[in-house]
């Protein structure tokens, strides 16, 4: 393992850690320096709890997908936290949500302690399928139920210290309004600061939680709560391949980053729908580099500076099928550098899906040389 480490440019010839360079947080809308250094530098552990494919509890796959295995590599690849994605069914019981099943809720506490008795903390990020969503959005009913439910999770994991365990109310609530979806995730963080005093609560914008969604955001009084914002720009270089999100991308492949007119011209060529070979040809006059990506991040981190709010990206990467390895590897060190250099905290998406760091099977998995040097190596 320690080689594989080594090999990765994560661990120096002497096992010691590579340093990020990044500048220590100070405390900020009352969360603790404590809890922002443990957001500096995490990954997304997806798939697990969430994302399975069956919208439920799996406990075949809740036992083997992820195992202590992963729990000693993400420490030892130097992540300081997980994002870790939690489909609200898999802990949920329809008659009484705040009654949640005792064996899952005593078996998803044993993963998070996994982590957090590594040092390691454990972003809770509610991770449910958009039908979820969409009843929270059109039921008064269903809102209540998912109030309750955060409410009796907070308080039976609230055991665990603030600064190894943090509230993420709703991963990109899809539901659309500002105003509407600042009133309902107001009374959830209302829920979870009764259950949870001390623990750091995280909110996001309406939609997929873009940058965008972000600076329509007016934020809530509470203190103690980090506001996390999602970035995949440039999407088409970041989904190319992908079947899901937008049409456009699925017929998209093999384009690179940095992003340029002449980097672009002969893959536009090659596509036969206009539209379609329009968005690459725009993409190439975009010209994406550094800068570009840095100053795309600070309109977010220059809305945090405004309202005075820690801010956390909790999701970037990209997709791995159809990127060329180089140029996914310079996206996401660009990324987590000029994030770092902002002062955002940051989990990329993801440990060992379509997205990941990692290369093998569940017990055997070793650090993607390529994408774990980008991600983690010296600044
Ligand atoms: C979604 C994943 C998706 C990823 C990148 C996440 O928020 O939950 O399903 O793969 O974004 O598109």
């Amino acid at each position: 393992m320690l080689s594989a480490l080594a090999a990765a440019g994560i661990l120096t010839a002497s096992g010691v850690l590579v340093s990020s360079g990044a500048p220590a947080p100070s405390s900020l809308n009352g969360v603790p320096a404590a809890h922002l250094q443990a957001l500096q530098k995490g990954i997304n552990l997806s798939h697990w709890w969430a994302q399975t494919g069956k919208n439920g509890f799996d406990l075949d796959r809740q036992l083997s997908f992820i195992t202590p295995h992963d729990a000693n590599l993400i420490q030892e690849m130097g992540f300081t936290h997980v994002r870790f994605t939690l489909n609200a069914r898999m802990l949920w019981n329809e008659d009484d949500p705040a009654e949640i099943p005792a064996t899952q809720l005593v078996l998803y506490r044993k993963h998070v302690e996994w982590f957090t008795k590594r040092n390691i903390a454990v972003v809770v990020d509610c991770h449910p399928e958009d039908e979820f969503k969409k009843e929270l959005e059109t039921s008064p009913e269903a809102l209540d139920k998912f109030t309750a439910w955060w409410g009796s999770l907070a308080k039976s994991l609230k055991d665990f210290p603030p600064r190894l365990v943090f509230f993420e109310i709703l991963n990109e609530p899809v539901i659309q309004g500002p105003e509407k979806w600042r009133a309902m995730q107001g009374k959830v963080l209302q829920a979870i600061r009764r259950a949870a005093p001390r623990h750091t609560i995280i909110v996001t914008a309406d939609r997929w939680s873009g940058i965008d969604d972000l600076l329509k955001v007016k934020p809530y009084s509470s203190k103690n709560v980090i506001y996390t914002f999602h970035c995949y720009d440039p999407f088409l270089f970041t989904h190319q391949g992908a079947t899901w999100g937008w049409d456009a991308t699925k017929d998209v492949k093999g384009i690179p980053y940095p992003t340029s007119v002449a980097a672009y011209r002969e893959h536009a060529a090659k596509i036969e729908n206009p539209q379609i070979r329009g968005y690459v040809e725009d993409l190439g006059r975009q010209a994406w580099d550094f800068d570009r990506v840095k100053s795309n991040l600070k309109r977010a981190a220059d809305w945090g500076t405004q309202n005075k709010v820690p801010l956390y990206l909790g999701e970037f990467g990209t997709y791995r099928a159809y990127s060329p390895p180089d140029s996914r590897a310079t996206w996401i060190k660009h990324t987590r550098l000029a994030a770092t250099e902002l002062g955002i905290g940051w989990a990329m998406w993801d440990y060992c899906g379509g997205f990941g760091v990692v290369n093998g099977d569940a017990g055997k998995r070793t650090p993607d040389a390529l994408t774990a040097e980008a991600l983690l190596g010296d600044l």
